[in-house]
């Protein structure tokens, strides 16, 4: 255990179904950060670079098949191949800002019908979020936008069940923002509770660990 009171960076989660609006959201609030001279950078799970990532890549287009529980452990497993660069980054004071992290992990896993305690264990031990905003659309809203991309999950029945699991993994620490609301405005909402959250970590809020 390093010195608790030490300020970082805060590690920020955006979830929501697909077509929520977390990418274009993450990349504003990097902006921002930048415009603030705040160290900050845009990760996103999966990390499609790694060896990993190109595993889950071709199951997401569909070019290969893999049984429910194997791709769980490889998204699982492509979040631990980051965790020890992403404290690092977090204790030398750059603000990560997450497009996606465990909970897509669980809530599109245990949609397909995987046990949601089975689905939780891996990411026991991965760091937990300083924040999670939730974009928060209905599915059928989120599947007007412009059509989905054509990947796996991007189907609307799927997607009304994923929405069903992230109902039931939300707690009170999540912030939820009306995703359907102008895109200016999300981001205004959105901005605020971020830079609360990286005064916090600023001035030394405790890194904790999945699952609490
Ligand atoms: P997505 O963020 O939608 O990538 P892109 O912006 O390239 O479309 O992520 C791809 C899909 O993977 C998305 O449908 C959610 C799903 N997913 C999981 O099933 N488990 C996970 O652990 C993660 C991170 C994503
Ligand atoms: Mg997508």
């Amino acid at each position: 255990e390093g010195n608790s009171k030490e300020s970082r960076g805060a590690l920020v989660v955006l979830e929501g179904l697909d077509r929520s609006g977390k990418s274009s959201q993450c990349s504003r609030l990097v902006s921002l950060l930048e415009r603030r001279g705040i160290s900050a950078e845009l990760w996103r799970f999966p990390d499609r670079t790694t060896s990993v990532g190109q595993m889950i890549s071709s199951y997401l287009t569909n070019t290969s098949e893999l049984d429910d529980h194997t791709i769980h452990l490889l998204f699982s497993a492509n979040r631990w191949e980051k965790r020890s660069l992403m404290e690092t980054k977090l204790k030398t004071g750059t603000t990560l800002i997450v497009d996606r992290y465990s909970y897509s992990g669980v809530a599109f896993s245990s949609a397909k019908g995987l046990d949601m305690e089975w689905c939780k264990a891996p990411e026991i031990g991965l760091l937990a979020p300083d924040l999670v905003a939730y974009l928060d659309i209905s599915p059928e809203k989120a599947a007007e936008r412009g059509g989905y991309g054509g990947e796996r999950y991007e189907k609307l029945e799927f997607q009304k069940k994923v929405a069903d699991c992230y109902e039931v993994l939300r707690d009170v620490t999540w912030k939820a923002v009306d995703a359907c609301q102008p895109i200016e405005d999300v981001e205004k909402q959105l901005q605020e509770i971020v830079l609360d959250c990286v005064t916090e970590c600023q001035k030394g809020r405790p890194l904790f660990s999945l699952w609490s």
